[in-house]
């Protein structure tokens, strides 16, 4: 043991030596972002290692402990050693195969401390730490090692000291299930919190003769990442999450009993309570915390792609971005069925119909559901056939229709949880959209898992949503996957994992309490800092006759299409029953507007109350600019200053009238014409719950003869 010290002296001499010849402050125990504001550092206090956090010399998170709880093993977070640290500096730029920003900068410190134990088995864990400009990151090693070969987490004893109360925004924790409104409330409110607000009330409804999942009811005071939290000053924006989710279980945070401003990992278990099973070498997903000094910044940043691996898609090109229609709300609305128990909605003449009116308004693709057999009894006990259309379903025709006018089927797997028999069945699966020609898969795991006790969120479904987008890449098909693991940043090493659920999408409006007002000016800074969201806006009729007078959706018509624009994802539905959209005016911007950005810009925001974002098309030089608001009405202004300089624009305004409102008049808007340049603002006079959707585009000599300057 003496020996083993004095080598470490001897390393951290000569470590702090080859650093000092690039900075007297480096220090050997942590990583400091290029920028020298943030530091992100481990200390070993009597043996346990500890990391910490710091901005501009405050305190983020103060030193919280690190280490494992290990099944039929002794636990691995104490009596450790350094035994050499290493750093690395980063600095490159990749290019998204789609994406919000068209080029995207890596630049980041890392550092790598290797650890091992003094005594006993002498096992070792490497800890890697990163500093970035918008955040920092740090994930657990194992090394191939002697005595070392397996792995049972019986849990990760990771903290987040995070020093002060903070105002936070969360959903809470539940190991099958994201849908639910956040809640804004002081961060040591969360300890208190009921865990259970109310369980998804369709699983709820579920009578099957199956338990139920474990209810999150016996964990209290848990929520699910990420977490947004804006510091007491309101001088920093922070959000923790996790990056890189492959072969564990995803993290959740239960707030200490004693310090509510402390925050413990809590791992999803397999049914037998084990955390995670693996072997070595292995490494966790990385532990992230963004930091931001204003809200837009936590959404423009790309921390959690640049912590994930490059791209294994080499060619990229059949990868596309896409807007869609699809028969879909007219089943949530109880207009059509899935089955054949009642007005089928997936017939070949329907598809056709929907086709027409995408290639008619220039949207790329129709999502199909309920076109496979097995629907009379979902979550009855019987099987979905992956295989077997509807006797009045013709995939290979409507494939065909859709070819000639240029649109796109997107195919759908509803597993209802039942994994087994969707594995059994995948590779028919795949190969039948394979042939046919479907270039895009919507899956579904509407339902508890089984086998009984598997969780959605957990590492054994972890490792079932990653096969299944290594097989879509394989058959070149993109995924859309409805609830799903949440996202850790993925999309960069499978640009085929497009969008995803994990979110109290537009559904819920048909058939549950509607989501309020604030909901949707929540998510940008919360659910969709993880990445892309299939929400499925664009409701034009928002007070539909078939459902429930109390089911509808709580916007304006303008807010709808500017949270197309808001609410970012790569494969964008307009969600109405395409006969809504006939005759309005306001399809214009749906047919416009893409799904693929080269640059973002979060203009204005407040969580929870309003936000402005502008992106530049990738295929044009046209700007969108959406700005939406919660139950509150109010007049913003948003400046044009991200134009081209000397270059004038025509914009186009989709807006409330002044009469408009969300619970009286929610249909009413207007269409506004006029040139603009970089130097002039936009007013948006948003009704409560109301919108404004604008298209800016390069006028051309004719326009600037036509138009007059924006009044
Ligand atoms: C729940 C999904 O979120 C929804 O989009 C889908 O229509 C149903 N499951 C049926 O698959
Ligand atoms: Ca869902």
């Amino acid at each position: 043991m003496m020996f083993r010290r004095s080598v470490l002296l001897v390393l951290s001499a000569a470590a702090v030596l080859a650093f000092a010849a690039c900075t007297a402050t480096t220090d050997p125990m942590t990583a400091t972002s290029p920028d020298g504001t943030l530091t992100i550092g481990v200390e070993l206090q009597d043996g346990r290692p500890h990391y910490h956090v710091e901005a501009d010399g405050d305190s983020l998170v103060a030193a919280s402990p690190l280490g494992f709880e290990l099944e039929e093993a002794p636990p691995l977070r104490d009596g450790f050693e350094v035994t050499e640290t290493t750093q690395r500096t980063l600095d490159t730029t990749w290019t998204p195969a789609w994406g919000t920003q068209d080029t995207v900068r890596n630049h980041f410190v890392e550092r790598t401390i290797r650890l091992r134990e003094t005594e006993g088995p002498e096992r070792r864990l490497d800890l890697v730490l990163r500093a970035y400009d918008d955040g920092v990151a740090f994930r657990y090693r194992w090394p191939e090692q002697n005595g070392l070969d397996s792995l049972r987490i019986a849990s990760e004893d990771t903290q987040f000291d995070l020093t002060t109360d903070h105002t936070a925004w969360w959903i809470p924790d539940d190991y099958d299930n994201y849908e639910w409104v956040y809640r804004e409330t002081p961060l040591s409110a969360i300890r208190d919190s009921a865990a259970a607000i109310s369980y998804n009330s369709y699983l709820e409804e579920v009578d099957d003769g199956r338990p139920e999942t474990t209810s999150k009811d016996d964990r209290p005071g848990t929520v699910n990442p990420p977490l947004t939290l804006r510091s007491p000053d309101a001088d920093r924006y922070l959000a923790l999450h996790e990056a890189a989710l492959t072969d564990y279980s995803s993290m959740t945070l239960r707030a200490d009993p004693e310090t509510p401003t402390t925050l413990h990992t809590s791992l999803v278990p397999w049914p037998d309570g084990v955390k995670v099973k693996a072997s070595v070498p292995h490494q966790t997903p990385w532990r992230v915390l963004q930091v931001a000094d204003r809200p837009g910044g936590l959404i423009e940043s790309h921390l959690l792609q640049n912590l994930n691996e490059p791209s294994k898609i080499e060619d990229p090109s059949w990868i596309e971005p896409m807007t869609y229609v699809g028969i879909w709300w007219g089943m949530h609305i109880d207009k059509y069925s899935w089955g054949r128990n009642g007005v089928h909605g997936a017939t070949t003449e329907r598809t056709k119909r929907y086709m027409d009116f995408a290639a008619e308004h220039d949207i790329d693709g129709v999502l199909v559901e309920g076109w496979n057999t097995g629907w009379e009894t979902w979550l009855g006990g019987d099987e979905f056939n992956f295989t077997e259309s509807y006797p009045d379903f013709d995939l290979q025709e409507v494939v065909e229709y859709g070819e000639e006018k240029g649109v796109a089927l997107i195919g759908h797997h509803e597993t209802g949880g039942d994994v087994p028999a969707y594995e059994s069945q995948m590779d028919a699966a795949f190969d039948l959209y394979d042939e046919a020609g479907v270039p895009a898969i919507k899956t579904g795991y509407a339902g508890p898992i089984r086998p009984e006790g598997v969780h959605h969120h957990g590492q054994q479904m972890v490792n079932h949503y990653r096969r299944v987008v290594k097989m879509a890449a394989e058959h070149e098909i993109v995924l859309n996957v409805h609830e799903p693991v949440m996202a850790t940043g993925i999309e960069r090493t499978w640009p085929n994992m497009m969008t995803r659920e994990g979110v109290r999408g537009m559904e819920y409006n048909a058939w549950d309490e509607p989501s309020p007002p604030s909901h949707d000016v929540t998510l940008p800074f919360t659910r969709m800092l993880a990445g892309p969201l299939d929400y499925t806006p664009g409701i034009f009729n928002l007070t539909p006759e078939e459902t429930m007078p109390d089911h509808r959706v709580l916007t304006t018509l303008s807010k709808q299409l500017a949270n197309m624009v808001v609410l970012y994802s790569p494969v964008q539905m307009a969600a109405d029953l395409v006969e809504n959209y006939e005759g309005e005016a306001a399809v214009e911007f749906i047919e416009r507007v893409p799904a693929d950005w080269s640059e973002s810009y979060v203009l204005q925001a407040r969580i929870g109350a309003s936000i402005t974002i502008a992106r530049r098309a990738r295929d044009s030089d046209a700007w969108y600019v959406g700005t939406t608001t919660n139950e509150e009405a109010r007049t913003l202004d948003v400046p044009l200053d991200f134009l081209d300089d000397g270059q004038t624009y025509v914009a186009h305004i989709f807006e409330d009238t002044p009469e408009a409102d969300y619970q009286d008049n929610p249909h009413a808007y207007r269409i506004r014409l006029g040139l603009v340049t970089a130097r002039d603002t936009i007013e948006a006079a948003l009704a409560r719950s109301g919108g404004q959707a604008v298209i800016l585009e390069p006028a051309t000599a004719a326009e600037r003869e036509e138009y007059d300057i924006l009044e």
